[in-house]
C-alpha cells in the first residue's frame, strides 16, 4: 500500500505517519525529516537547505524529486510507503507520478487532513519531538505519559525545531496555500483524494485514516 499524507503544517502528518508505520509496516518516508538529517550532518545540500527551511519556503522542486527518487528506490520501500511532505509542488506530484509508473508501482490513497489555519499555530509552537527515535509530542494535546520520558523508547533528550516560531509558521501556511493546496484537484481528478477531520482528537484521527485503509 502506498499512501499520501497530505495537510498544512502541523495537520498531524508525521504523528499519523509514525502509527501507519507501526500498525502495517509501511515505510514513513518524510522529506522534512530528510533535509533536516541533511543540516545537522552539514552536507553542502543541508548548509543549502538550512536557510530555506528557517525562512518557512520551499526548497526547489529538482532538489526535493531528486532525494525521493533515490529514497523509493531503496529495498525497503518495497513494504509500501507513507509519503509526508511530498509531493509539496504540481512539478512534485508529476514527477512521483513518472517514478511511480516507471517503477510499476501506484498510489493506492492520497488523504488530506484538513485543520483550520488558526489551531495549527498552536500545534507547532507546542511541538517537541524525542531526539532518539523521532517520536512527537505537544506540551498540551500529546504529553508522554510518564513526564521527560518518551513512551515509544526511554528516552529522555527533546528536540524542537528551529522553524517552529510563529513567524515562520505563517510563511509556511503561505506557502501551503500557495503552492500545496493546487496538488489537490489534480489527485481529485485521479479520484485518489480521500479526506479525514485533522481537527479531531489524534486518535480519532487514526481511526478515520483506518476507516479510509479498510475501505469503509
Ligand atoms: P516538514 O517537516 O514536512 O513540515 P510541515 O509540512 O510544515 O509539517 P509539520 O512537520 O510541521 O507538521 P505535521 O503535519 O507533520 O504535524 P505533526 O504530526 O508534527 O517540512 C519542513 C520544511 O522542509 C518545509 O517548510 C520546507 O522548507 C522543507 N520541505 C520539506 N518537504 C519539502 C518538499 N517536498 N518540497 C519543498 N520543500 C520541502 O503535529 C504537529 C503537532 O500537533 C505535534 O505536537 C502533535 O503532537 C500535535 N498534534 C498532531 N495531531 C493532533 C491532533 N489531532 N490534535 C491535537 N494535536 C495534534
Ligand atoms: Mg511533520
Ligand atoms: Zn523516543
Amino acid at each position: 500500500m502506498n499512501l499520501i499524507l497530505l495537510g498544512p503544517p502541523g495537520a498531524g502528518k508525521g504523528t499519523q505517519a509514525k502509527r501507519l508505520e507501526e500498525r502495517h509496516g509501511l515505510v514513513q518516508l518524510s522529506t522534512g525529516d530528510m533535509l533536516r538529517a541533511q543540516v545537522a550532518s552539514g552536507s553542502p545540500l543541508g548548509l543549502k537547505a538550512k536557510e530555506i527551511m528557517q525562512a518557512g519556503k520551499l526548497v526547489p522542486d529538482d532538489v526535493m524529486i531528486a532525494m525521493i527518487a533515490d529514497r523509493i528506490s531503496q529495498p525497503d520501500c518495497a513494504r509500501g510507503f507513507i509519503l509526508d511532505g511530498f509531493p509539496r509542488t504540481v512539478p512534485q506530484a508529476e514527477a512521483l507520478d513518472r517514478m511511480l509508473t516507471e517503477k510499476g508501482l501506484k498510489l493506492d490513497q492520497v488523504i488530506e487532513m484538513k485543520v483550520d489555519d488558526a489551531a495549527l499555530v498552536d500545534r507547532i509552537t507546542g511541538r517537541f519531538t524525542c531526539a532518539r527515535c523521532g517520536r512527537g509530542y505537544h506540551d498540551r494535546f500529546n504529553r508522554p505519559k510518564d513526564d521527560g520520558v518518551c513512551d515509544a523508547c526511554g528516552g529522555t533528550e527533546f528536540t524542537r525545531r528551529a522553524d517552529d516560531n510563529a513567524e515562520t509558521v505563517s510563511t509556511r501556511l503561505a506557502a501551503y496555500h500557495a503552492q500545496t493546496a493546487p496538488i489537490l484537484p489534480y489527485y481529485r481528478e485521479r479520484g485518489v483524494l480521500r479526506e479525514v477531520d485533522g481537527m479531531a482528537e489524534i486518535d480519532v484521527v487514526t481511526e478515520q485514516i483506518e476507516a479510509l485503509l479498510a475501505g469503509r
